[in-house]
């Protein structure tokens, strides 16, 4: 039996030593309940008392023996494995990354954005107010008392009799006069609400920015002032603007203001249907009723307000002939900004 042994032990260690021994085979062939060493272990009852524990120590050791060999050996193939990966998983850092597409601003945030920047400049705060709006704030305060033929052309959504999608921006300012006494100078950029159907220049949704500026002395030549200052900085510094009489019931005196057409500095062109001038806003003094329902004293105070829509802005200035392409998302429209 001894030498049986030896020779299990001997034949292990050269199979298992050759270069490209099947480890796991090995390892069932020997060691396995059905292997050799087993098979000999088995055959143990037969010997006698003296001989039983030296050869089975000597199994012990011949078992030891195979195990060290096999686990060196399987340590030597992960680290070789490990080589192997290392070398063919070779990363270049340097080589350029997979781009992930990044997305921008829309053009109309783009707009947004600079107009905000314009008055920001000037002083003016940004101020919000909800898009679901009380009858109140959207129409009487601003001095559009129930059944005014004004309401006509602001037709909007109702939620109920009294409560409605903003159709203007405008309700801020009756807000923000009602809770701050002057000086007040803000803007309130947002969506509004017009039962409009959808055509090239008309959506249900738009965006409008209001300015409102009260304090004392403010006059007409503060608001021509300021919104030259604005002309020049949205489209450029040669800029004119006039001013048209009109009506708002909320401003007295009110204006419609335009720009000097940008594309042919005024002459006349296909862009401004040789006019020479363009609409851009509406404007004017605010109504002393107004600063009344809002507890400010007209006989103290003077402010001017004025309303312009983003999209109209934005048309302009990129040249958009059809304002439907501003909601319609298609990415080859928007990729241009
Ligand atoms: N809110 C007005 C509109 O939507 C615009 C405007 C605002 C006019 C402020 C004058 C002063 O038509």
């Amino acid at each position: 039996m001894r030498e049986i042994l030896e020779k299990i032990r001997s034949e292990a260690l050269r199979a298992l030593s050759e270069s490209d021994a099947q480890i796991e085979d090995l390892r069932i062939k020997y060691l396995g309940k059905k292997g050799e060493l087993t098979a000999v272990l088995r055959g143990m009852g037969a010997l006698s008392s003296e001989e039983r524990p030296v050869i089975g120590q000597l199994a012990n050791e011949v078992r030891a023996s195979i195990e060290k060999k096999i686990e060196e050996l399987s340590q030597f193939a992960k680290k070789k494995e490990l080589e192997q990966r290392l070398i063919s998983e070779k990363l270049d850092v340097t080589l350029p990354g997979t781009k992930v597409p990044v997305g921008h601003p829309h053009p109309l945030s783009l707009v947004q954005k600079q107009l905000e920047d314009i008055f920001l400049g000037m002083g003016y705060t940004i101020v919000d107010g909800p898009e679901v709006e009380y009858d109140y704030y959207n129409f009487q305060a601003l001095n559009i008392p129930k059944d005014h033929p004004a309401r006509d052309t602001q037709d909007t959504f109702y939620i109920t009799e009294n409560i409605l999608l903003r159709s203007q921006t405008s309700p801020v300012q009756a807000r923000v006069m009602e809770k701050t006494q002057p000086p007040i100078r803000i803007i309130s950029p947002g969506r509004v609400y017009r039962s409009d159907a959808v055509d090239a220049t008309h959506s249900p949704l738009f965006h409008q920015l209001e300015g409102l500026v009260i304090d004392k002395n403010v006059t007409m030549g503060d608001l021509k002032g300021t919104l030259e200052l604005f002309a020049k900085r949205m489209f450029g510094e040669d800029t004119r603007i006039r001013f048209r009489p009109h009506h708002f019931p909320f401003t007295e005196p009110s204006a419609e203001v335009d720009v000097s057409c940008f594309m042919c500095g005024g002459e006349g062109c296909r862009f401004c249907k040789n006019e020479g001038w363009i609409e851009i806003l509406g404007a004017g003094m605010v109504h002393p009723n107004v600063l009344r329902n809002c507890s400010i004293d007209p006989e103290v105070y003077s402010g001017f307000a004025f309303g312009l829509g983003i999209e109209r802005i934005a048309v302009l200035k990129y040249h958009i002939d059809d304002m439907r392409l501003l909601y319609e998302n298609d990415i080859r429209f928007l990729n241009q900004f």
